[in-house]
């Protein structure tokens, strides 16, 4: 997939992809938990199959899972057995889809898809079961092709946004900005939602360097936006996440762009663990801290973050690390803890592992979706997300 670029440009290289349908309709999708080191293509055709790779993370993402679980609904639909009736269809779907929308809480966009595909069902009672089945088949495929379009609206805007906000008299060609986890092409449907805005800067000269936080325990900076940046050829530096502060105090930064897994009504937004972090430092160095995603991200349902459900991930994806031996090139995975560390009887195992974190509105200088820019107003702890769905 090759992004646009501004006419008289170079085209980006290929971007990395999460998931890939063949001419048979097969969706494969790449193993992330063995990037950066080995490119494994792994079928998916059912949505047991789907369940299994994202509760295992070896597909994540909010934009991702949500495309994955629609897609194994279509290629259920297309191999099971003529249904006997329309309520047939839908007694098979349902728990499927609650299935499916169980497999990771926090990410509101999984539970938007099939919430539309739960809607479809519901005003579709008086169609065929054939013609219900295309229709939910047809569904299912735009959730995952949807997804481009908009990244590369959200990277535009959010683009254009950051560089108005430059600091009044700078003459700085290109703009230093921090980003945590990974958002880009392997976390959605192509583009990316904080890379895509970090790839609209690189594309027309507006980058000087993107720093991007390893995101412990579970590296997607370190295994995963460091593979999307080096293959876009973006100038990028790794940071470890306990050098946000130290970052700030040392460069000129201009912005801070993390995507988001829900975003409430007041703006309040749960994003990767390690995020309320980098927003806190934002505020102290008076650096824009913006969260880009898409509207199936927004939950309009929930009035403040403190209502999202957190996802608990186990202890073992702590205290354990999967790497590849320097010596043999072999995968292997290593303990980092003593034995025991994870499987006591201390709270949470004696290991504290949430996924996610929320960061309160009042710190977040905007949200950008595809639909624009919503900015916190001065003096106000709250953004009107509403405006741009
Ligand atoms: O646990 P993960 O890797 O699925 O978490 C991903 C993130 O938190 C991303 O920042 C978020 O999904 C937005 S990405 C498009």
């Amino acid at each position: 997939m090759v992004a646009q670029a501004p006419s008289g440009k170079k085209p980006l290289p290929d971007m990395m992809t999460s998931i890939r349908i063949d001419q048979s309709g097969q969706v494969e999708i790449i193993d992330q938990l063995l990037l950066p080191h080995t490119v494994t293509w792994e079928k998916v055709s059912t949505p047991d199959e789907a369940y299994d790779a994202i509760k295992s993370m070896k597909i994540r993402g909010a934009p991702a899972i949500a495309s994955l679980a629609a897609l194994s609904i279509r290629s259920y639909l297309s191999s099971a057995s003529a249904f006997s009736s329309t309520s047939d269809v839908i007694s098979h779907l349902n728990p499927i889809l609650d299935h499916l929308q169980s497999s990771r809480p926090t990410a509101v966009n999984l539970s938007e898809a099939m919430n539309r595909i739960r809607a479809l069902l519901k005003s579709s009672t008086d169609v065929s079961a054939e013609d219900l089945v295309e229709k939910v088949k047809t569904l299912c495929g735009a959730v995952h092709e949807e997804d481009l379009k908009r990244n590369m609206e959200m990277g535009r805007l959010g683009a254009e946004w950051l560089w108005s906000k430059r600091r009044a008299g700078s003459d700085k060609k290109g703009l230093k900005v921090i980003t945590v986890c990974n958002t880009g092409s392997l976390a959605t449907s192509g583009y990316g939602t904080a890379i895509g805005v970090i790839t609209a800067l690189f594309e027309h000269d507006h980058l000087d360097t993107a720093y991007y936080a390893q995101t412990t325990p579970y590296h997607q900076g370190s295994r995963l936006t460091s593979l999307e940046l080096t293959t876009l050829e973006i100038p990028a530096t790794m940071i470890c996440d306990t050098m946000l502060g130290s970052l700030m105090q040392l460069e000129d930064i201009d912005g801070v762009i993390v995507g988001a897994d829900r975003v409430v009504k007041n703006g309040d937004t749960a994003n990767k663990i390690g995020t309320y972090q980098a927003a806190v430092l934002a505020k102290r160095h008076n650096v824009p801290f913006m969260v880009v995603a898409p509207v199936t991200t927004v939950d309009l349902s929930l009035s403040t973050g403190a209502e999202i459900h957190i996802e608990q991930r186990p202890p073992v994806e702590a205290t354990l690390v999967r790497g590849r031996n320097i010596e043999t090139g072999e995968m292997s995975v290593v303990r980092i803890t003593p034995e025991g560390v994870g499987s006591g009887k201390e709270r949470w195992q004696g290991v504290y592992n949430p996924s996610f974190d929320v960061t309160p509105a009042d710190l977040i200088s905007c949200v950008v979706t595809e639909k624009g820019v919503a900015e916190r107003k001065e003096g106000q702890d709250s953004i009107d997300v509403a405006s741009v769905c």
